[in-house]
């Protein structure tokens, strides 16, 4: 890099959507219900996550705006269209496993699935914009959840194997980046949604997250095996979501306490993904919590020889953290959160906003890997008003991406290696954890509310034209 600039060439600039965020079209063409079409809509999802659920559509009692989310089934030529106006290099969206294995067992896989996303990425290689895609997004067909338990059971390596062969043989050819699960360290938060269990557990302690998680480590070194035998120069990563934890005080209980959450939370999936063993620490802490793996013969040794590419984050907001004394006022945040950080504002839901703390995860993990980091999710949730000439000032948006990618690039002369940086849910989307259509990222607004009406159309906010701008500049505007 000249002293002038802020991004590396070939610098991969683009947005990131999941599936049930925004295709809609729950059940068209042949598609299965997923985890995510049960999860119901509104601040009432936080809640509805804690407790044993029933993993059904209760249709008299809630309501599921993922089911239409933003009919992204049919508006998908427009949305990237719009994609390419801005000038993305890159787009990262998920396949949905249940559009191509309806229940995750069929023998054959569901031509019509792999005809729609044929569709999108030949459409996203017309407009030269790279595909990179997440093989699981919180999207496993609800019939494994239901039968296996999800992720408890190792029967789901295979299943996601034959799903990822069948993926690599149709699109290997058009996809070069790839990542496996989606944010796989949000099993510890959220393993409803993550691993397809019946309710969410008690964090660091269930042995069954532990188990799961093995499961999908596994899995996902075996579809890295595939991959590479598969697909020429093929590029998969892990997915994690991160954020550095700060001790409140320099008292040293405080800084061994958040040392430990972040270690775990940061590092313990991506430990075992990029350096190919469980990390030492866990010994003990599967010690002490009664935590004991089944283990079956062989898979430590595809762990070791299978290991990821690049990691690529989400990013949203940072955590602070005390030594509990019962006594704290916790914080929201994206799964991860820890008490108030008085140095910090918050937005609308909570989420404490830091983009130094962007710099210091970003150096912490290139540190302790040395391996391409790509941030494939980062952005804002916010009420947006459209104004009476239909135009959409989101300038706060733009401050706070602004930010962001002022504080990468900072990282990249701290001598990061950062391949790509793709702002989540670069249209508007359904949000994952409240389940509303008000908590907006978009550079693009969608007319979709979360009574249900609206028209789907989309139009472009201010925020679109800036985000332009710093992709024709490569950053150097910012
Ligand atoms: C990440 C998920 O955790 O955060 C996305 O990968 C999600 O699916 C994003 O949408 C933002 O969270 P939320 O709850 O605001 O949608």
């Amino acid at each position: 890099l000249n002293e002038s600039e802020r991004f590396p060439e070939g610098f991969l600039w683009g947005g990131a959507t999941a599936a049930n965020q925004i295709e809609g079209a729950y059940l068209t063409g042949n598609k299965g219900l997923t985890i995510a079409d049960i999860l119901p809509g509104g601040k009432i999802r936080l809640e509805w996550l804690q407790d044993e659920r029933p993993l059904e559509i209760i249709a008299d009692k809630y309501t599921y705006p993922n089911h239409e989310g933003i009919n992204h089934y049919e508006h998908f030529k427009q949305d990237i269209a719009l994609f390419a106006e801005m000038g993305f290099k890159c787009y990262r969206f998920s396949i949905s496993w249940a559009r191509i294995f309806p229940t995750g067992e069929e023998l054959t896989p569901n031509q019509e699935g792999l005809d729609f996303y044929g569709n999108i990425i030949d459409e996203l290689i017309k407009h030269n914009i790279e595909p990179v895609v997440t093989i699981s997004h919180f999207e496993m067909p609800l019939y494994l959840a239901k039968t296996y338990g999800g992720w408890k059971d190792r029967k789901l390596i295979s299943l996601f194997l034959n799903y990822c062969e069948v993926l690599f043989k149709h699109f290997g050819k058009k996809v070069k980046y790839w990542m496996t699960f989606n944010e796989i360290n949000s099993a510890f938060m959220m393993p409803i949604m993550s691993l397809g269990f019946q309710t969410n557990g008690d964090n660091f302690k269930n042995k069954d997250i532990f188990q799961a998680l093995h499961h999908q480590f596994v899995a996902s070194s075996l579809a890295i095996k595939l991959g590479r035998e598969m697909i020429k120069s093929v590029k998969i990563g892990s997915m994690v979501i991160a954020a550095p934890f700060y001790p409140l005080t320099c008292n040293p209980k405080d800084i061994l306490y958040a040392f430990d959450i972040e270690r775990m939370w940061n590092f313990y999936c991506s430990d075992i993904q990029v350096r190919g063993e469980y990390p030492s620490y866990s010994q003990r802490h599967f010690k002490e919590n009664n935590i004991e793996l089944e283990i079956a013969p062989g898979d430590l040794d595809i762990i070791r020889s299978n290991t990821v590419d690049y990691i690529a984050f989400s990013y949203y907001n940072s955590c602070t953290e005390k030594h509990p004394s019962g006594d704290e006022v916790r914080v929201g945040g994206n799964m991860m959160s820890g008490v108030e950080n008085p140095y910090l504002t918050a937005s609308e839901w909570g989420w404490e906003i830091d983009p130094t703390g962007l710099r210091i995860i970003l150096n912490k993990i290139y540190d302790r890997y040395k391996t391409p980091l790509f941030i494939v999710e980062n952005g804002l949730g916010a009420k947006d008003t459209v104004k009476a000439d239909g135009s959409i000032d989101d300038d706060y948006r733009i401050e706070y991406l602004k930010e962001h990618l002022i504080a990468a690039s900072e990282a990249i002369k701290d001598g990061v290696e950062l391949m790509g940086y793709t702002m989540w849910g670069c249209i508007d989307l359904v949000s994952a954890s409240t389940g509303q259509m008000s908590k907006r990222y978009g550079f693009i607004y969608v007319d979709k509310q979360d009574d249900g009406s609206g028209t789907f159309a989309r139009s472009r906010k201010k925020s679109f034209y800036w985000y332009k701008e710093v992709i024709t500049q490569n950053g150097n505007n910012i």
